[in-house]
């Protein structure tokens, strides 16, 4: 049999693998002693990596520090959560602060319950708000918020979209998970979620308003929700086309069917005027928002759903919001202190640095004639490789 010869990027994976491994052998050994106590070693399943994940000795500013000493320049900021970097003194400052005046206030309402409200109605336009303990909570209660006004069963959720991991939501995450052109039923992303909660969501797709029709006509007066993130982060960048958001909405009062715009990526990282451009929210916006881990740049785990007033007239009669943890004055307090920090000038310095960035990863692709686009907004970035002979201008799609 033929020696099967290796392609040039199989044999850079494989030297940069070598050279990892090298590099990482304190990350190894912890990785191994904590899959003895920690089912796959790490907390979250978003944290696996190949072959092992490395672990983190210390943190500042731009850079993490790896137990084997390795100093990284840390590119991903949390999933572009921490904006501010590691140990910024002003929120270092700030923390210290809401301690010295609060302690650990869980349970009851403290000032920083009006003073994070109000900022987020200024900066978010929509009246009322209510804070959680993550984006997946904030999802899971707008849906349920969504289902209670209407008395209703189904949402839509778009294909490859990511909302969480509740039941309602964590199906059909990945573009994939079905044949191209097949039809989309909802696929659950791991076991344990039963057949009869995933098929009360139904799979929809970006940038394709007769997909969300088609639903409405099979479902008359039986769909609660849309759950939509307004530009896809979960799958490389995908930017609306003109138009669809609005007729979205439009589409959406017409059937009295509630428009969730998941922020939960987007708040904070980037300004909403790069957002609320495609729709129009004088006059109609959006029912519900939902926002998340950004809110607090990194210092604490928070979600937020952001209502109009017909919304917030469920809660507490009908519809029960609730959670120990839920606006403890920890959480509100960073809140307020980062979206105080993140003004609208700071948010377009780091707007500038994705251009920067953006910018000359272009150049590199168009030097080399490299099959791939670059995009970003905000300080969100994305490169998408193309296979050979498939390139696009942009990416409007997710299969
Ligand atoms: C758009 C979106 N919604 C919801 C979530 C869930 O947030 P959390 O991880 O805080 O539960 C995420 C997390 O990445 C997200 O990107």
């Amino acid at each position: 049999m033929a020696d099967v010869v290796p392609t040039k990027h199989e044999i850079i994976l494989q030297t940069e693998l070598a050279e990892y491994v090298r590099r990482t052998t304190k990350s190894a050994e912890l990785h191994a002693a904590t899959q003895a106590s920690v089912p796959g070693g790490i907390a979250s399943d978003y944290q696996v990596m190949d072959p092992y994940p490395f672990y983190v000795g210390n943190s500042n500013a731009s850079s993490i520090v790896d137990v084997d000493g390795n100093n990284l320049i840390d590119f991903h900021g949390g999933f572009g959560v921490t904006l501010f970097g590691y140990k910024h003194p002003y929120l270092i400052e700030a923390a210290n602060k809401v301690f010295a005046e609060q302690g650990s206030l869980i349970s009851l309402p403290t000032p920083y319950l009006l003073d994070a409200s109000k900022i987020l109605v200024e900066r978010f336009s929509l009246p009322f708000w209510r804070f959680f303990n993550s984006g997946t909570e904030a999802t899971l209660d707008a849906i349920r918020l969504a289902r209670a006004r209407y008395t209703r069963k189904y949402v839509i959720k778009i294909e490859s979209g990511y909302h969480g991991h509740h039941d309602a939501v964590w199906v059909s995450v990945h573009a994939g998970a079905r044949e191209v052109g097949s039809e989309n039923p909802s696929v659950p992303f791991c076991s344990g979620i039963p057949k009869e909660v995933s098929d009360l969501t139904l799979i929809a797709e970006f940038n394709n308003l007769d997909s969300v029709k088609k639903y409405l006509a099979k479902y008359p007066e039986q769909i609660a929700a849309v759950i939509v993130e307004p530009i896809l982060l979960n799958c490389s960048m995908i930017k609306p086309k003109d138009g669809f958001l609005q007729q979205l909405i439009e589409l959406c009062r017409a059937e009295k069917v509630a428009v969730i715009f998941d922020l939960v990526k987007i708040n904070t990282a980037i300004h909403m005027k790069h957002i609320i451009k495609y729709w129009d929210n004088e006059n109609c916006g959006p029912d519900l928002y939902t926002l998340g881990k950004g809110l607090s740049g990194a210092m604490c785990p928070v979600g937020a759903i952001g209502m109009t007033a017909e919304f917030a007239a469920l809660i507490p009669s009908k519809v029960q919001l609730s959670g120990t943890y839920c606006g403890n004055s920890f959480a509100l307090g960073m809140v307020t202190a980062v979206q105080n920090y993140a003004t609208e000038s700071r948010q377009d310095t780091l707007e500038m640095l994705s251009k920067f960035m953006h910018d000359r990863v272009k150049a590199t692709i168009d030097k080399h004639k490299l099959p791939a686009i670059v995009e970003y907004v905000g300080n969100k970035g994305c490169i998408t490789f193309f296979k050979k002979g498939h390139e696009l201008p942009c990416v409007r799609h997710y299969q």
